[in-house]
């Protein structure tokens, strides 16, 4: 199979990617490289990438119609994913616009592309912050997700809706996955696990925000990429409609769907702490701090839709998979402080 695939220098994109690429596929990979943490880590995963012969890398933006649509084009796909974005949560706060132009903007030029392209299934990355504080957990996908609490995740609902009206009228397939705190080796640098893991080796404190009363579902990339790959295959249509209707989301109107990916098992903040301090072996120095503006108390995904969809669900433990991230950092760590001095 063919893939396009959007943000294959970032932190997901990279590793679907990979996984594609072992299994044979080829793949075109889309990325403008944005400074939003040190791109000397995004440069690391594309050498990674370059090793196979399957694998082209088009460096631009997604604001650049003509570019986009040269290289969408070109790899002639059958599956388009979507993960390019300016992501983070706290940033929308610093810097609005990058999520307007990157996450509106390039997400509608990619809707406009993906229309005439022919692909057999679109997929698109979405998020678990736009269940914003919904108090009712687990989050299904039929949850009211209208009251997002950052322009973030007010981008991302948007482009759900975006990407409803474009299914409905251009018969694009097409998917947007609510990920969950999505953490392991090649993480980002501006998540938790990368900043306490790199704080605690150098003797530096680690800020824990909501006095750690806050809780994620935390689901490791592995899962995270193998829920991803069989998903690729469901293609949202009639034929593949969930009979139970409380969980099902195909739109009625449009081959549309949501779906969680979350394995259902959020942990505090507290408890990822300890198990960061445990797998380093050095306890922490932790300068407990009040919730930010835009946080969200916790995420706890619903895994039901996809488990009906591929009788699948994450399931790698927070001490396993934090452990794999230490391995890795451990590893690449002359490189990393080297190159990454001054991230975020
Ligand atoms: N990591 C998580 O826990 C998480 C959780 C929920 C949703 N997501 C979503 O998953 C997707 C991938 O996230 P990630 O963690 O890999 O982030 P990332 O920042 O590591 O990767 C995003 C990539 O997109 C590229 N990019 C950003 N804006 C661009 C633009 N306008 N044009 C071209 N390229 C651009 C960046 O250079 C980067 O390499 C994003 O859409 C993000 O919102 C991630």
């Amino acid at each position: 199979m063919r893939y396009f695939i959007t943000g294959t220098a970032g932190f997901i994109g990279f590793h679907l990617a990979r996984r594609l690429l072992q299994d044979g596929h080829e793949v075109v990979g889309f990325d403008g490289m944005t400074p939003y943490y040190n791109i000397t880590l995004k440069h690391m995963r594309n050498a990674a990438l370059a090793q196979f012969p399957a694998f082209r890398q088009v460096m631009a933006m997604l604001e650049d119609r003509n570019a986009l649509e040269d290289a969408v084009a070109s790899a002639k796909a059958d599956v388009m994913v979507h993960f390019a974005a300016q992501a983070g949560v706290r940033y929308s706060l610093e810097n609005p616009r990058a999520y307007l132009t990157s996450n509106l903007e390039g997400s509608w030029n990619i809707l406009e592309i993906a229309k005439d392209a022919g692909v057999k299934h679109l997929m698109l990355a979405s998020t678990s912050s736009i269940y914003g504080a919904n108090p009712t957990v687990p989050f299904r996908e039929t949850d009211r997700s209208d009251e997002p609490l950052t322009f973030y995740a007010a981008t991302k609902k948007s482009m759900e809706l975006m990407a409803h009206s474009y299914a409905h009228l251009h018969k694009t397939p097409t998917t947007a996955f609510r990920f969950f705190t999505v953490y392991g080796p090649w993480g980002r640098p501006d998540m938790a696990l990368f900043k306490f893991v790199k704080n605690i080796l150098e003797d530096q404190p680690i800020e824990i925000y909501g006095e750690g009363k806050m809780s994620r579902d935390f689901t490791y990339i592995d899962d995270l990429v193998e829920a991803l790959v069989r998903l690729s295959s469901v293609i949202p249509s009639e034929a593949n409609r969930v009979s139970d209707e409380r969980i099902e989301t195909l739109s009625h109107q449009a081959p549309f769907r949501v779906v969680n990916i979350g394995g259902g098992q959020p942990e505090s903040l507290m408890t990822f702490v300890e198990t960061v301090e445990k797998a380093l072996g050095q306890p922490a120095k932790r300068k407990m701090l009040p919730m930010q503006k835009g946080d969200v108390p916790r995420t706890f995904a619903s895994p039901d839709l996809l488990v009906a969809l591929t009788g699948y669900k994450p399931e790698t433990k927070l001490d396993v998979g934090v452990k794999a991230f230490v391995d890795w950092y451990l590893d690449a760590r002359s490189d990393l402080e080297r190159q990454l001095e001054g991230v975020r």
